[in-house]
């Protein structure tokens, strides 16, 4: 990997480096020239570059090693005209740090589950940047390298997602454990998602200080639960790991709130706190912009399946999801969930240069 460790420069000089990208400006509700493009998951399996890497090394030691999650961060931004990175991680990096190890197999898999009061109470919440200090590392790498020209979004889970993986001890179907701690002692939930919120906002400080350009949190389950529920045990504790991130560095980034299955309660993804919203395909990109209002900007949201369409299906699809968009209100294309493995890369070009001519063409 022709990367060295050492990175001195600080967060904020680079940041104010980046401060005018295309999509910085975009999250902040400036006017743009055209849509800006990034994707979820854009670092991954559907790139040969990263599955040839992939046999040399399982994926816990890619997040573990700064220079390969760098080396992943860049290489999606190496082959493509993308305008954001993403920092090469796992929402699930800071549960060894609570405790919990974890094993990706390749779906991942918890030591044990935590649900019982006394287990949340072992829980620890430790300083990001001690118990995983490779994070840090791997951002100020990322940054050397990206120089200011495309910005860098760090990232975790929401406090609600984290703490579902923590209960089920993996992934679910219907999430029953969850549902039952929340709705039998809702006190022992708040005690469960503070200390989330508490290592989410320790994980997202970390990375500001490194020097990511916005933060985004993934509540990618939050659309499990009834809307009442979301209300209640998702989106104040996703506002408040943003509230004390942001607070502990001192400065403003733009915050992304992806809102999973949120067509009940997208008014509501607003009380994350979050300036810009990622929506899933299951709602419309014009309602969506609609009902968050004028202050907060749609990122979304192609149904990844597009993808695996013939390359002039791609393309038209793209556009006609760009030109759907009220041009007065803001967006940040993007794919409503996670790439898909089998995705072909010639599909993804295709896809950013159809994002690129149906927004310019747009411009007044
Ligand atoms: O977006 C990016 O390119 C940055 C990297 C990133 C990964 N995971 C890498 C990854 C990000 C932002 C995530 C977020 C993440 N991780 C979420 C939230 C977004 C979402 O998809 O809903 C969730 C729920 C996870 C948890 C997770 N990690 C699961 C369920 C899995 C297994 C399923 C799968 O896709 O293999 C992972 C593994 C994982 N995370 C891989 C990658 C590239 C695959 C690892 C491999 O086998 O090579």
């Amino acid at each position: 990997v022709p990367l060295s460790l050492l990175g001195t420069t600080t967060g904020r000089s680079l940041a104010a480096r980046a401060s005018d990208a295309l999509f910085l400006r975009a999250c902040r509700r400036e006017t743009v020239e055209r849509t800006p493009a990034w994707i979820m998951r854009q670092a991954g399996r559907y790139l040969p570059e990263y599955r040839a890497l992939r046999e040399r090394h399982d994926f816990l030691t890619f997040c573990r090693t700064p220079e390969l999650a760098a080396e992943l961060t860049l290489q999606p931004i190496r082959r493509y005209p993308l305008d954001a990175a993403i920092l090469f991680s796992d929402i699930l990096i800071p549960l060894p740090g609570m405790g919990v190890e974890v094993a990706f197999e390749p779906g991942p898999k918890l030591e044990r589950t935590t649900r019982t009061r006394s287990a949340i109470l072992e829980l620890r919440t430790p300083d990001a940047r001690e118990a995983a200090p490779y994070v840090g590392e791997a951002v100020r790498l990322v940054q050397r390298e990206l120089g200011g020209r495309v910005p860098l979004i760090g990232f975790a889970g929401a406090p609600f997602t984290l703490a579902s993986y923590l209960v089920e001890g993996g992934g679910s179907k219907n999430f029953e454990h969850t549902k039952a701690l929340f709705y039998d002692d809702p006190e022992t939930a708040d005690l469960l998602l503070g200390k989330c919120a508490d290592a989410v906002a320790s994980s997202l400080r970390a990375q500001l200080e490194a020097g990511v350009d916005a933060v985004m949190l993934f509540d990618s389950w939050a659309g499990i639960l009834p809307p009442a529920a979301v209300r209640r045990f998702a989106l104040p504790f996703a506002r408040r790991a943003f509230e004390n991130a942001l607070a502990a560095v001192g400065y403003e980034v733009p915050r992304i709130y992806y809102a999973g299955q949120a067509a009940g309660w997208l008014e509501d993804a607003r009380d994350s706190g979050a300036q810009v919203v990622g929506v899933d395909w299951r709602v419309d990109l014009d309602e969506a912009q609609r009902r968050l209002g004028p202050d907060v900007v749609v990122q979304g949201n192609l149904d990844p399946c597009v993808l695996l369409a013939p390359l002039d299906e791609v393309r038209r699809r793209a556009q006609a999801l760009v030109r759907s968009a009220d041009p007065r209100l803001g967006h940040v294309f993007n794919l409503g969930h996670g790439i898909l493995p089998g995705t072909p890369p010639e599909a993804v070009a295709v896809l950013l240069d159809a994002v690129r001519e149906a927004s310019q063409r747009r411009v007044p």
